[in-house]
Parts: structure tokens; C-alpha cells; sequence
């Protein structure tokens, strides 16, 4: 099975962090804390390693991994360049949530990159993860510690759900705090290209760098109708039931979701709802889960992978989610949803 250590959030116990470190360095994968989500981490610089997370984890493999350092002397031999606008960014925000991708360098596995010659780079903000870098005194490649397609996990509980039995082992420092991964910006074109939105906000790169170009992937497809029929038409990943995306002014959405549930309640369906603490009582559904206040979009963030999975064990038929302004981390969640949507956006 799959061992758990408790490690302090603030101060690692230095037994716990040696422990893991050990399996790294031999070749094995390790679940951790960083602060955005929990990442299913190898070194970076062992094929072999880096294949038992894709395995682990059910993931394809043409999807890249992220490689975690705790000291930017790590970039040698990790990237090939680091270009003006990576040292700015890196000035500001490392340790923390951006992920930037730059040229590759010779010491990456090919396995990290898919074969791409970008490699995608961070210094987590996170006590844990620094210490289990350090200790491992290699780069460490980790994508999120779920079972692909799921939602990221924000706790050990998490981890554990997707991959118990499949990982030797998850260090356990609780709740993560950012909530969504970390923002991925390309800075090996100009203007920079934002691939996903996360920790850092667009608006902060932009202050920053100046003009950032974003993925059209990052905004979305056009909006669809109500499908006839929920998760037959579309593939959907997170949760388990197939969520529909309202988004629009705060009262149109209700009025929207109002509609939708009653529809579904009718067709003998058990509806999940989705919405912000704001729209607490508007709503009528066997489960009403709240992600916290419109008002607060950082709080949001912080519970939003957390909620999609609790409608998993309400074992609801359906889900109804209210979006939210794209604006900060806003632009995350909205990614997110509508990733979890899977297509199904019902513009208001
Ligand atoms: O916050 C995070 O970034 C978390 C924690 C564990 O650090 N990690 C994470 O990894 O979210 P993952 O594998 O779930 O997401 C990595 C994202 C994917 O969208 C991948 O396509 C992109 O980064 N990516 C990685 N390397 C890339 C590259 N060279 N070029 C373009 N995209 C890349
Ligand atoms: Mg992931």
C-alpha cells in the first residue's frame, strides 16, 4: 500500500523529507505538497523514474511534465537560455506559481518533455517542496498527484483517493493554498504566450512584461445549447457526473440554473448545483455545494477541485455550475470549469 508521512507545512521534519528524498533518489515516485496542488514528483534527470509517474497516474504521453527546483543555479544543464524576460519574471514571482518554458537543456530526460525541445521550469512556494528538492538534490518532474483527468488534489486525501496502492508514498502537510495550478507561461517567444492560467494572474504578468499573448485553448470553445443528453455527447473528465457551465450576469445564471434543475428534477435525475456562497437559498436540489464567495475569487480557487470532487460521493446524475468573472485568478477557474464542462457552456 501506500504509506502516509505527516511532515509540518512550516518546518519539515527533516526525518520525513530524508525518507522521501531516498525514494526519489532511488529511482521512485513521491507524492507531496506544493502551494497550489499536490504534485506525484521524480527526478528529472531518470527516464526510468519519470515513466513510473505516467504510469502511476494513467496519463499520456505526449503531455509534458512540469520540473520542480529550489535554487535557480538548478537551471544549468535543466535550460538552454533563460531569456530577458524569464529573469524578470523570475525575480518577481519564484518561489510560486509560474511555470516557465524555455529552451531545453542536455540533463532533462526526454521523458519529462515529450520530446519537445521547451521544458517547462518552477520554484514551488512551498516549505515541503523546497525541502524534498533540496534533499533529493535533483530537479524534480511532477505533475499533479491525480489519476489523469480527475481534478488536481489540494489534500493527501486527495492523492489517495486516485492513487492508493499505485505510489509508495505521499508526504501529508495538509491543504494547499493556491487551490489551481500554477499559471504556464511560454517565454521562448515575444511577446510571451500564456498557455494556462493559475496562481499568477494575467494582469501581474502583464504589469510585469508588458503584453502577453493568451492561448485561445485558455478562453474556451463557442458556447453550446442544453445537450439532450449529459455525458453521452461529450467526453467529460472531472468529476464523475457531467457538469454544464452557466455563465453570464449573476441573475440570468440563476434564473438559468433554476430552469435547468427543475428540467432535470422532472426527468428523475439527481441534480448537483454548483454556485457561489452569494446564491446561497436561490436554489432548490437534492446537493447544493457552494465554492466559496464570488466576492473572494481566491477562496474560490483555493476550494474549487476540492468541491468537484465532494459531488463524487453524493452521487449525483448531473451538475449545474455557476461561473465566475474572468478577471485575476478568475481566469483560472473559469479554465478549469470549463475543462470539467467538457464542452457543456451554456452562455446567459
Ligand atoms: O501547479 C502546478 O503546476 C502543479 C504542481 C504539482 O507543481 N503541476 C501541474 O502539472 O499542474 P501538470 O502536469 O498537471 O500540468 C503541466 C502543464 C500541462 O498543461 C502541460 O501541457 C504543460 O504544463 N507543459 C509542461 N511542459 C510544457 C512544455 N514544454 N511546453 C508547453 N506546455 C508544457
Ligand atoms: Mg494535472
Amino acid at each position: 500500500g501506500t504509506r502516509v508521512l505527516q511532515v509540518d507545512a512550516v518546518k519539515p521534519e527533516p526525518a520525513a523529507i530524508a525518507e522521501a528524498a531516498a525514494i526519489l533518489r532511488a529511482g521512485d515516485v513521491v507524492a507531496f505538497p506544493t502551494e497550489t496542488v499536490y504534485g506525484l514528483g521524480a527526478s528529472a534527470l531518470d527516464g526510468e523514474a519519470v515513466a513510473r509517474i505516467y504510469a502511476a497516474k494513467g496519463r499520456p504521453s505526449d503531455n509534458p511534465l512540469i520540473v520542480h527546483i529550489a535554487d535557480r543555479a538548478q537551471l544549468e544543464g535543466l535550460v538552454s537560455e533563460v531569456p530577458a524576460v524569464a529573469e524578470r519574471l523570475m525575480d518577481l514571482y519564484w518561489p510560486g506559481p509560474l511555470t516557465l518554458v524555455m529552451r531545453r537543456g542536455p540533463a532533462v530526460a526526454p521523458e519529462v518533455t515529450c520530446g519537445l525541445d521547451t521544458v517547462g521550469v518552477r520554484m514551488p512556494d512551498h516549505p515541503v517542496a523546497l525541502a524534498l528538492v533540496r534533499a533529493a538534490g535533483v530537479p524534480i518532474a511532477a505533475p499533479s498527484a491525480n489519476r489523469s483527468g480527475r481534478p488536481s488534489p489540494t489534500a493527501a486525501e486527495h492523492v489517495l483517493e486516485d492513487l492508493a496502492g499505485r505510489i509508495p508514498v505521499v508526504l501529508d502537510a495538509g491543504e494547499t493554498g493556491v487551490g489551481v495550478e500554477s499559471t504556464v507561461l511560454d517565454v521562448t517567444v515575444d511577446p510571451p504566450v500564456l498557455l494556462r492560467p493559475g496562481g499568477v494572474t494575467l494582469e501581474e504578468l502583464e504589469a510585469a512584461v508588458g503584453p502577453v499573448e493568451v492561448a485561445p485553448a485558455v478562453r474556451g470553445e463557442d458556447p453550446g445549447e442544453r445537450p439532450r443528453s449529459p455525458g453521452m455527447k461529450y467526453k467529460h473528465y472531472a468529476p464523475r457526473a457531467p457538469l454544464i457551465l452557466v455563465d453570464g450576469p449573476v441573475m440570468q445564471m440563476q434564473d438559468k440554473i433554476r430552469d435547468l434543475a427543475m428540467e432535470y428534477l422532472e426527468e428523475g435525475k439527481r441534480v448537483g448545483i454548483l454556485c457561489s456562497a452569494e446564491s446561497r437559498g436561490v436554489y432548490v436540489a437534492p446537493v447544493i455545494l457552494e465554492y466559496g464567495a464570488r466576492a473572494d475569487l481566491g477562496g474560490v480557487a483555493s476550494d474549487l477541485f476540492a468541491a468537484l470532487r465532494a459531488f463524487d460521493r453524493h452521487g449525483v446524475d448531473v451538475i449545474l455550475a455557476e461561473g465566475v468573472p474572468t478577471t485575476g485568478i478568475g481566469l483560472a477557474i473559469m479554465n478549469r470549469l470549463r475543462q470539467a464542462a467538457g464542452g457543456r457552456v451554456i452562455q446567459v
